[in-house]
């Protein structure tokens, strides 16, 4: 957890500066978790986790898509992106994963 909190400071501000319009972060404040989220995943770019326009794409039109995504923040995730990794469950209330799951699926 150090050395992803680590990672996750390194790219700080780097990842998410491509974010579009008023995306820019993902929320009010820059929380610890969202730190951490950026240690895996950027907007364009796959790094350990894909990017998050691609899961954007992916869930666009999908009425569940933001249950299937907070789930799989909570509860982690693999074999659905086939980046090689998968995702541990995130140490996130259920709503930082809502806020989380509508700002990913903003991203146009
Ligand atoms: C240790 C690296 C890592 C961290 C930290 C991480 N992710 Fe992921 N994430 C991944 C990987 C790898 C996948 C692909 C999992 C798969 O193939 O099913 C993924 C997938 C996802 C998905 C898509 C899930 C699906 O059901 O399609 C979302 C949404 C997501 N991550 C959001 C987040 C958010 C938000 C955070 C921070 C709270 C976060 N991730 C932290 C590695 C990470």
């Amino acid at each position: 957890m150090v050395l992803l909190l680590a990672i996750g400071g390194f790219f700080a501000g780097k990842v998410f500066a491509a974010a579009p319009g008023d995306g820019a972060s993902m929320g009010r404040s820059v929380s610890a978790s969202e730190q951490t989220c950026r240690a895996c995943h950027a907007i364009d770019t796959t790094r350990v986790g894909p990017p998050f326009r691609a899961i954007s794409d992916r869930y666009r039109g999908d009425p569940d898509a933001v249950a299937k995504l907070e789930r799989s923040m909570l509860q982690g995730s693999s074999g659905k992106w086939n980046t090689g990794a998968q995702m541990p469950p995130n140490d996130i209330s259920a709503a930082d994963a809502e806020r989380f799951a509508r700002w990913i699926l903003g991203i146009k």
